[in-house]
């Protein structure tokens, strides 16, 4: 039988950088590995975990679709959809959380962040947050998940579960594990944590242009280019990383020589950086365009995804059922 993987992103705009070297990218390889079975879904019910605007939510759920299919999920090889089309997962994510602590939820290093972020919006949706997300997972019995190194506590909570669901009820649940990528993390263009939607001025979104790109690493931290230890941390430190990322490791090396020795000239750096990302995003983009004036097609890979995932999520939900007492 083949693995099967589950992987989803909320739907709060349009991707950027982060999300895709982070999560699509992973989503991709194991789509193109024959071994594994791939589920990805557009988060959109976990968007209404933090403040949205009702139709900003339903521009931006498409607004993921087309950026899936555009970075090159297809849904010949994976189900695509959306969460809120298997109504499964929430009646799941039900039974789920009776095996699951309040304090556990609560003493989370993601709830309490989202807290702080939005301290009139502590709601019980959020504190369920990682319980849809076991759901999500475990109504596949999934075993792998593409997503970045911020989603691992979320992994650990899935995984929790699923062990007391085996040990308390007889199921048979995989403990899912994450599927790294190199990019599992991007750093922020501030110079400080990492590449989020919430932080503006932080990233490059997959529809930016060449001179939006440009603009954007205008602004990102640099020092005088020159000193006796490269930096760790900071505007420098990320950009290099970025390098490493889109140009690969033996251009950073150049840079870090340069560093140490006659010193980097930043314009040169940004410019060399700002095209290699663009040359990357420019066929995303083309394919992107061509999809967004072909609604329908869109509609009917969503209508499909939502059949086939919902078949497969009902057997689990059923079997969970039986389990329980409740069939
Ligand atoms: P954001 O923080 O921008 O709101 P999300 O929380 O919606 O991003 O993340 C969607 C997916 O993208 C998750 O799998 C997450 O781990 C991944 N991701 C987000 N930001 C980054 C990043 N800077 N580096 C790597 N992966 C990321
Ligand atoms: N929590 C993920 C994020 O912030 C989104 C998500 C929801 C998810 N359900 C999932 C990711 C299931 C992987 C699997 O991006």
């Amino acid at each position: 039988m083949k693995k099967r993987v589950l992987s989803g992103i909320r739907a709060t705009g349009t991707l950027h950088l982060g999300n895709y070297l982070g999560a699509v990218k992973g989503m991709l390889e194991l789509q193109d590995n024959p071994d594994y079975e791939t589920l990805y879904m557009v988060a959109d019910v976990h968007t209404l975990t933090t403040p949205f605007d009702v139709e900003k939510l339903r521009a931006n759920r498409r607004e993921v679709v087309l950026d899936y299919l555009a970075a090159g999920l297809d849904p010949e090889k994976s189900v695509l959809f959306f969460q809120a089309d298997v109504p499964e997962h929430t009646e799941l994510a039900f039974y789920l959380s009776s095996v699951v602590n309040i304090a556990r939820m609560q003493h989370l290093p993601t709830f309490k962040d989202k807290v702080k972020q939005y301290p009139h919006h502590a709601t019980m949706a959020l504190l369920n947050y990682p319980i849809l997300m076991a759901a999500d997972i475990l109504a596949y019995k999934a075993g792998f998940v593409p997503v970045g190194i911020d989603q691992e506590p979320h992994l650990e909570v899935a995984r929790e579960i699923a062990r007391k669901m085996n040990e308390q009820y007889g199921m048979d649940f995989p403990e899912p594990q994450r599927f790294a990528t190199e990019g599992e993390y991007v750093p922020s263009l501030t110079g400080e944590g990492k590449m989020s939607k919430s932080v503006a001025g932080s990233y490059i979104n997959l529809t930016d242009g060449l001179d939006a790109i440009r603009d954007h690493l205008a602004s990102a931290p640099t020092d005088s280019g020159q000193g006796k230890v490269v930096p760790a941390t900071g505007g420098v430190a990320n950009l290099l990383t970025l390098v490493e990322l889109f140009q690969g490791e033996s251009q950073r090396k150049d840079y870090e020589k340069m560093y140490l020795g006659e010193g980097i000239h930043y314009q040169e750096l940004k410019e060399s950086l700002a095209q290699a990302i663009y040359k990357e995003l420019q066929p995303i983009q083309a394919k992107r365009t061509k999809l967004a004036a072909d609604q329908k097609y869109v509609d009917n890979v969503i209508a499909d995804g939502a059949k086939r995932a919902r078949a497969l999520a009902r057997q689990t939900v059923d079997e969970v059922k039986v389990k329980m007492g409740l069939g």
